[in-house]
């Protein structure tokens, strides 16, 4: 590992921003199922970014959205350390980031735990034989209807063709509501303040000329 990537991985664990799925698996604090109203210390509803990257999303709309409490999760320090130094520096209070798997991120929460999930660009494993590692495929879609409120939403953000189609495809299946779908964002609904808060990727992406994608869905 670069000695930045080590360095940003030691000093976030003193972050007061940021909590480490490794503290709750040692068993050093108490896990933070049914306790996030008390981590953030208020009653407001509960918005996951998952795999947050640096935190774009998570802090914009929290700005944009106030009111809300916000976390922020990914696995990857050096870019969890960029999101947490940014809202501290801007204070945001509402914001909190969690070094965690997503794939293993249910056992930090209660049912009906949380009001709204935002997937951003996840990674969308193209290849057909990696479909079941896609954010939105069978297992992880159970794992967001166990966490989620009844009438909680998932919104995904993407560039991909394929794994839109495959979204909107595995919905079907499923029997989920879809809610919303949006092709293009930029043509389609441009002045949308919650649809174009941009991130690092997105920006990768829209200088590409990619359309940019949006869904949302509901069990
Ligand atoms: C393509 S990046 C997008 C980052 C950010 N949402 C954005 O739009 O700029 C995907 C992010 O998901 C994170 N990620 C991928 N798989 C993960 C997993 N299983 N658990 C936690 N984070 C994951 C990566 O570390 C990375 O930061």
């Amino acid at each position: 590992m670069a000695k930045k990537k080590r360095e940003r991985w030691t000093e976030i664990r003193s972050m007061d921003n940021v909590l480490e799925f490794t503290d709750f698996v040692s068993g050093n604090i108490e896990n933070p199922s049914g306790r996030w109203h008390e981590i953030f210390g208020n009653d407001d509803p509960l918005v996951l970014e998952l795999g947050c990257g640096r935190g774009d999303y998570t802090i914009k709309l929290s700005n944009q959205f106030p009111g809300k409490n916000y976390l922020g999760v990914d696995i990857k320090a050096d870019r969890l350390w960029r999101g947490a130094r940014k809202a501290a520096r801007e204070d945001a209070g509402q914001v909190l980031f969690f070094r965690a798997r997503i794939e293993e991120v249910d056992q930090y929460f209660d049912e009906n735990e949380a009001d709204e999930i935002w997937i951003t660009f996840p990674d969308p494993y193209p290849k057909r034989r990696h479909a079941k590692r896609r954010l939105t495929s069978p297992f992880f879609l159970q794992m967001y209807k166990r966490l989620l409120k009844p009438d909680g939403l998932v919104h995904l953000k993407t560039d991909c063709d394929i794994l839109f189609r495959y979204t909107l495809d595995v919905l079907g299946k499923e029997q989920i509501q879809v809610v919303r779908v949006v092709a293009d964002i930029y043509e389609e609904a441009p002045g949308d303040p919650e649809l174009t808060i941009s991130t690092r990727f997105e920006e990768i992406h829209r200088g590409k000329g990619k359309p940019i994608k949006y869904l949302s869905f509901s069990f």
